[in-house]
């Protein structure tokens, strides 16, 4: 019994109807926003977060993918993963994980890495415009 479903298949889903496309103001102090290239082919990726500044958790993700089917179905399958999450989780995904998770091929590799490479950017934005944030992260004393 086989339940595996194909690369094409999952790519093909998170490509035809992409999760959480769109866009926040960069301007809004809890949202952070990563933009990403792979050198490899020219791809562009922007992905926002917006983080709820007392739990320090993503409440909401958004982005926008210039590149190839597998960049954009890593970046939607990617907005899905890290909704709810704490951003000391998110900044854990790995692009092994988003390229299993849709049977990405080898020569695929590095659209998965966009996905983590926003995700960590995105991440160092929101802690670069909240400073106070990542200094309780950093448990004080
Ligand atoms: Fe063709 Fe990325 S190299 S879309
Ligand atoms: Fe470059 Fe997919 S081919 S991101």
């Amino acid at each position: 019994t086989t339940t595996t479903r194909s690369y094409h298949e999952k790519v093909l889903d998170h490509y035809s109807s992409p999760r959480n496309v769109g866009s926040m103001s960069k301007t809004d102090t809890s949202v952070g926003t990563g933009l990403v290239g792979a050198p490899a082919c020219g791809d562009v990726m922007k992905l926002q977060i917006k983080v709820n500044p007392d739990t320090d958790t993503i409440e909401d993700v958004k982005f926008k993918t210039f590149g190839c089917g597998s960049a954009i179905a890593s970046s939607s399958y990617l907005t899905e993963l890290v909704r709810g999450m704490t951003l000391t989780d998110a900044g854990k995904v790995r692009n092994t994980e988003i390229a299993r998770e849709l049977c990405l091929p080898p020569v695929k590799l590095h659209c998965s890495m966009l996905a983590e490479d926003a995700i960590k950017s995105a991440i160092s934005n929101y802690r670069t415009k909240n400073p106070k944030a990542a200094a309780t992260d950093l448990g004080g004393t």
